[in-house]
């Protein structure tokens, strides 16, 4: 059952697709209070635990901690971290009472989950206009389904999107590309992406290509293809303000970039020093700004990561106008204190108040409508994808995101660092994405920030076998961290073989649940309900309906503590190309995992389907498919990964495994 409680003059998020009853009154799981804005207030149980937020810090259970939903630019995300890029305001409470809260509410709102009292959930955002709905059900897994039909279906990227993508900030020359897919290649390493950051473009110039330096970028993406590696350049929000540059002079002349009060083009410094913001929340711009992807798409270009769209601001004329002013005034006075040099947070430097959407509801200041900057960015590219050409899927994936925006593109999870206690940080994101809509995500494997070792890089990887989105990306600055830069190619080789030979497994799981507005990773709390161990595994996720995974996820360790909530087949991947697979009774189990070992556990009575290794997604033979675990029969779902003919009766084949 859902119910939708309105208050005051909600601004049409479009978040929700699906129905809901009008309630009349305040919800009854809770207390509304409308004094100060709005705030929503409800008691916890001792056993309560709290689910959701999407993309957010600590635990699966949420509760504890305090999240400021209010999309930022979270350079160096820590466990202290309130805010990441993105905005996902759901949340499940679990208990005798279960129920689920959405709260459709385009700024910045704070869940204070037994934060300022352990026993006490309180959600508040300083303007009481928004719509809130209510969810209830049987347990915490129904009522998240009922949330995914409500926000409509996930996005579906094409098939190679499943295969491994090598990343990093500072590749600038078709020779550094080239040098990239020639490790792979040579080494024999799977690769189906190589993703071009901001060095690909002219002076950072969306929609460009440095011409000097790739005379002919049609012909060097159409030789990379052949190569079986697809190019996916990033797309950032911030349009560089230079004189000359169409789309820049385009947008000022149409009236289609973020504006001053006084109806002044706003003007903020990103990576491409001085730029406009397309105000991607006109419906008129955003079809502007999406058409021009078309440029790349024109070269062969068939995916893209849209950036920097919380949006991210370095510094306003205003505020560096306003620095200085109270710099001199406070030298003047004799009040000037070293710590004055330090640059604001961006919360706090105001210049989210110094711009203007021109909504389907009407002229609204940017803070007003913040979250939902990188959603329609995302959008404006989704939706120009679609006219481009309409039966077929591309690769999108975006920083910043509302949930609404699951339905244009997925989400990588943003800077996060090369940091063991990361890896474990991904896993539990997967599911409370997944919670949220979004199931094409993934972190940057091996760390953004900081320098990765190749014990970690190993673990996280096998981690990532089981993302959706399974890319290394690292920052210019930090070690070098592509597959062939340690000494042992040959445990990254097998690594990825395994991620190639679980594909169809992926995928197939991966469409099922976009298709039937599902979950891919799941606490175990969500399978085994009467389980009161499940609801404490903070370190353990079902994939699909047939596995579990338990990643190492600590430096040094030689395995891990398991908990089987019923009996399962360990199978752990060798790096011979053997397979061991032992039956281990429901319970704790220590189990050994060797750096270059992919374990997995088979639900007892399923089975997977596995085919032989690959380089690329489109070489995996998937009319050869062997069959791992108990015997019976799995659902296979199949399809050519380019087109959009999802319901198509044969896709769908019943595999038996005897
Ligand atoms: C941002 C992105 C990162 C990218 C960098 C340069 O920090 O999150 O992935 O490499 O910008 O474009």
């Amino acid at each position: 059952m859902i119910s939708k409680h309105t208050y005051g003059n909600p601004f049409p998020t479009e978040a929700v697709v699906g129905e809901a009853s009008q309630a009349q009154g305040d919800p009854s799981c809770g207390e509304v209070s409308l004094e100060e804005g709005f705030r929503f207030s409800c008691r916890m149980g001792a056993d309560d635990a709290v689910y959701g937020l999407g993309e957010a810090s600590r635990g699966l259970n949420k509760r504890g901690y305090r999240y400021v939903n209010s999309c930022t630019d979270a350079t160096s995300h820590s466990e202290t971290a309130f805010s990441l890029y993105s905005a996902h305001n759901f949340v499940v409470v679990a208990g005798k009472e279960t129920f689920g809260l959405f709260f459709d509410y385009p700024a910045q709102i704070t869940f204070d989950i037994g934060y300022t009292r352990m026993d006490t959930m309180t959600v508040a955002c300083a303007r009481a206009d928004l719509d809130l709905y209510v969810i209830t059900g049987e347990g915490p897994y129904d009522v998240v389904r009922q949330f995914r039909k409500l926000i409509g279906p996930s996005y579906i990227p094409p098939k190679f999107a499943f295969g491994f993508g090598q990343s990093r900030w500072g590749y600038k020359t078709p020779e550094d590309f080239a040098n990239v897919a020639d490790g792979y290649r040579n080494n024999k390493l799977p690769l189906d992406m190589l993703y071009m950051d901001i060095d690909y473009m002219q002076d950072y110039k969306d929609f460009t290509v440095n011409e000097e330096v790739f005379p002919d970028f049609p012909a060097f993406v159409a030789e990379m293809k052949r190569r079986g590696i697809r190019l996916v350049p990033i797309i950032d929000a911030g349009v560089k303000a230079e004189k000359g540059y169409s789309i820049c002079d385009e947008g000022i002349e149409k009236g289609y970039f973020c504006t001053r009060a006084d109806g002044s083009t706003f003007v903020a410094a990103v990576w491409p020093g001085d730029s406009h913001f397309p105000d991607v929340l006109n419906p008129e711009a955003r079809a502007w700004f999406g058409s021009k992807y078309q440029i790349l798409t024109d070269a062969g270009i068939e995916g893209f990561w849209n950036d920097m769209n919380e949006p991210t601001i370095f510094y306003t004329p205003e505020l560096t106008a306003q620095t200085r002013a109270n710099l001199e005034k406070a030298f003047q006075d004799g009040a000037y204190t070293p710590d004055m040099l330090r640059k604001p947070k961006t919360e706090d430097r105001g210049d989210y108040e110094r711009f203007y959407h021109k909504t389907i509801a009407g002229v609204k200041r940017h803070d007003e409508v913040h979250n939902l900057y990188g959603y329609n960015m995302t959008r404006a590219a989704g939706e120009a994808l679609a006219r481009i050409d309409p039966d077929k899927r591309f690769l999108l994936f975006s920083r910043s995101s509302y949930i609404g925006m699951h339905r244009y593109g997925g989400i990588w999870t943003g800077d996060n660092c090369s940091w063991w206690s990361h890896i474990l940080l991904n896993l539990r994101m997967m599911a409370s994405l997944n919670m949220c809509g979004f199931l094409y995500t993934g972190a940057d494997l091996g760390g953004f920030g900081g320098n990765a070792t190749c014990d970690l890089l190993l673990r996280w990887m096998a981690l990532g076998v089981f993302t959706p989105l399974m890319r290394n990306h690292a920052a210019w600055d930090t070690r070098r961290q592509e597959c062939y830069q340690f000494e042992n190619t040959e445990d990254f080789r097998h690594i990825l073989e395994v991620r190639y030979r679980l594909i169809p497994y992926i995928y197939s799981e991966y469409m099922k649940a976009a298709l039937n507005d599902d979950l891919i990773f799941k606490p175990l709390a969500f399978v085994y309900p009467e389980d009161r161990m499940s609801a404490q595994v903070e370190d353990q996720l079902m994939m699909g309906s047939e596995i579990m995974i338990a990643p190492v996820y600590t430096q040094n360790a030689r395995g891990r503590y398991v908990y089987l909530p019923e009996e399962m087949e360990f199978v752990k991947f060798l790096p011979c190309g053997k397979i061991s697979r032992e039956v281990l009774p429901a319970g704790h189990h220590y189990v050994e995992i060797a750096l270059n070992e992919v374990p997995l556990f088979i639900r007892k009575g399923k089975c997977i389907p596995l085919a032989g290794p690959a380089e690329t997604v489109d070489a995996i033979d998937t009319e050869h498919l062997t069959m791992l675990g108990y015997s019976g029969e799995y659902e296979f779902y199949d399809d050519d990964g380019v087109h959009k003919d999802y319901t198509d009766p044969r896709n769908y084949k019943v595999l038996r495994n005897i």
